[in-house]
């Protein structure tokens, strides 16, 4: 919604020094303000801001970018609603009219913010919350933490938080929808979540999207029952806590993935702000973009039970596609970091956490380890077999030599002879990541950053009907928009494609894609995931590619949520060189018919030159 000419706007328009020392205190070296950078734990003065070039740049932690990027990474909230913010206080009226999918998914977060309200109160104003308390307190949630983490209750009569809703005048089948209440045979509607402690769950943007109800009394149901999925709250991209953990994440420059959500409770009872959580799902590929972008170090600390085990590996094995080594840690005795908490305190929790951060593999060794019984013969080849498989996700030539050391001397077998049968092993059984699978979700990177892009519809450039020089030229547009938001999409291009190819474009020239896919490839080179927020930084040095980039990525017909239309412009450019060489083939081989060239047209000259110009014409459609 926020275009790019009103972005430009903000930014050559707002003082940047000024609004930057609105949170971090400026003084004045040589030609630049100085101050503490809010991105890392900054203790001398590394960041940078000049109104001069409206940036600001931290030397250390390399967090740089422009007025929004800066307002929308230390608030927390999207570029857009950062530039709105900045928008209003240069006295622009920004039209903030959207569209109905948008204004769905605000009025049912409306739903939930309220249902939210009515468990808060709930929990603190009835009979049953002082029961609810009393589990909370005995857990060691104090009345803090449930203020911090708006924990609520859900009453045990039938509808309360139906009529709550309604007076509210919330429309009953968005509450059903929401599966906050549901409808008896009788028609009647009744609360899904009763009698039970109400965790809110928010998504990215602080945003109550969901819940999830603990059972605090005698029963035989669930421990846990989460919101169903809906049109706005997806597990899959839901790490609770995140909206919180982000600015502590990127100041640690580490996070902790804890298995349970009141794992990330009781870190942060003791003090530890930069923890996240799963729904009690495996990580997802949405998961990891999330994380990756805050972080490379990742802390897995799940249960040293077989499920958490399992997770681990699962864990590790996603990680591993994205070419990222975890470290982990398991609390000894099968104990969650909660339940450690309770027995040994704040400070052994945390000086065990800031001691036995330790390569994944190495726990996944332990674990193994300790489960082999030596000398019996079974359980030793069960073991290396484990070891074995865990090295198969990796191709760190370190790693797998250490672990062969280690396998070596634990089984009293040379290691070469261990390579050996690992390197058999390897073509048949290597681990194959889920190639298939979509690394990105699209949908998502788009809807944060939901005014800046166009909601992506489903059509996509008909690019069959276009002339062939706009043809070309919109796949390259295409190619780098897919590229900006998949790094595996833009090394299947460079692959079969190549950059230099735009350069051999013969059309109108392709010079602003060709330096912008360099630039691409030079940060893919170090990086895995693009998006947006980094173009803004890989392209600074230049506004006119940086317009131009934006540009191509507000292109609503470039629609990056479909994988045929990166196909499509991939397989354009390919068939338009091989056409092109076809075509050069022809006009050598016409050349060398006729030694006049000018005056005598042989047969097959006339052939030949037919022929070229029939594949000229179907590439244009002519
Ligand atoms: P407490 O028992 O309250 O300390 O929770 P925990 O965090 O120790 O839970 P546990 O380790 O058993 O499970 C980890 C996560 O799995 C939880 O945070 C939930 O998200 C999920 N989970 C656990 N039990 C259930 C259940 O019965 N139903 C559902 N849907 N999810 C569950
Ligand atoms: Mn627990």
């Amino acid at each position: 919604m926020i275009n790019y000419q009103l972005q430009r706007r903000i930014v050559n328009e707002t003082n940047i020094t000024e609004v930057v020392s609105e949170y971090v205190t400026l003084t004045k070296k040589g030609n630049s303000m100085f101050g503490l950078c809010p991105f890392h734990n900054d203790n001398n003065p590394s960041m940078s801001v000049s109104d001069k070039v409206k940036m600001y740049n931290c030397f250390s932690c390399g967090a740089k970018g422009n007025v929004i990027n800066f307002v929308s990474r230390i608030e927390n909230i999207t570029l857009d609603q950062a530039a709105i913010k900045l928008a209003k206080r240069i006295g622009i009226q920004i039209d903030e009219r959207k569209n109905a999918q948008a204004l769905k998914e605000e009025r049912l977060i409306k739903v939930m913010e309220d249902a939210n309200q009515f468990y808060k109160f709930y929990l603190k104003n009835s009979d049953e919350g002082v029961k609810a308390r009393e589990y909370l307190n005995n857990r060691g949630i104090t009345d803090e933490i449930i203020d911090e983490f708006e924990i609520g209750l859900s009453s045990s009569s039938k509808d309360y938080l139906y009529l709550a809703l309604s007076k509210n005048n919330h429309s009953s089948l968005d509450a059903i929808n929401l599966g906050l209440i549901k409808e008896d045979e009788n028609g009647d509607y009744y609360d899904t979540f009763r009698s039970r402690i109400m965790f809110p769950i928010k998504n990215r943007y602080g945003k109550v999207v969901g819940f999830s109800g603990r059972i605090y009394t005698e029963s035989n149901q669930a421990k846990y029952i989460n919101s169903i999925e809906n049109d706005i709250f997806h597990k899959s991209e839901i790490l609770y806590n995140y909206h919180n953990a982000m600015q502590p994440i990127r100041q640690n420059d580490s996070v902790y993935l804890f298995e349970g959500f009141m794992d990330v409770i009781a870190a942060k009872k003791a003090g530890i702000h930069n923890s996240v959580a799963t729904m009690g799902t495996a990580l997802t590929t949405e998961h990891v973009n999330m994380l990756l972008g805050l972080t490379k170090n990742i802390v897995l600390c799940f249960d040293g039970d077989n499920a958490g085990v399992k997770a681990m590996k699962r864990s590790c094995f996603m990680l591993s596609k994205y070419n990222n080594l975890p470290n982990g840690i398991v609390l000894p005795d099968g104990l969650d970091p909660d339940e450690y908490l309770k027995k040994y305190g704040t400070e052994k929790l945390i000086n065990y956490l800031e001691t036995n951060k330790k390569n994944v593999y190495y726990w996944l060794y332990e674990l193994a380890y300790k489960k082999m019984i030596p000398s019996d013969l079974v359980s030793m080849e069960t073991f290396k077999n484990e070891v074995f498989e865990f090295l198969r996700t990796t191709n760190v030539d370190s790693i797998h030599s250490f672990f062969f050391k280690k396998l070596s001397n634990d089984l009293d077998v040379s290691v070469d002879k261990l390579m050996d049968e690992f390197n058999k092993l390897k073509p048949k059984q290597v681990y194959q990541s889920d190639n298939n699978e979509y690394p990105y979700n699209y949908n998502q990177d788009i809807a944060t950053n939901k005014d800046i892009l166009p909601v992506p519809d489903k059509r996509t450039t008909k690019l069959k009907t276009l002339k062939v020089t706009k043809k070309i030229q919109i796949a390259y547009d295409s190619i780098i928009k897919h590229s900006i938001f998949s790094k595996d999409r833009f090394a299947k291009f460079f692959e079969q494609s190549t950059i230099d190819s735009v350069l051999r474009y013969p059309g109108k020239e392709l010079v602003n894609q060709y330096l912008i896919l360099v630039e691409i490839q030079n940060f893919y080179a170090k990086n895995d995931y693009l998006g947006i927020e980094n173009l803004y930084i890989i392209l600074e040095n230049s506004k006119e590619l940086l317009d131009f980039a934006i540009e191509i990525v507000q292109n609503r017909f470039i629609n990056v949520t479909l994988q045929e239309n990166f196909d499509e412009c991939l397989n354009a450019i390919i068939e338009f060189y091989k056409k092109q060489d076809q075509i050069n083939a022809y006009n050598e081989a016409i050349l060398s018919t006729s030694s006049n060239k000018f005056y005598e047209k042989s047969d097959e000259y006339i052939k030949l030159k037919e022929e070229s110009i029939k594949i000229v014409r179907k590439e244009n459609n002519i």
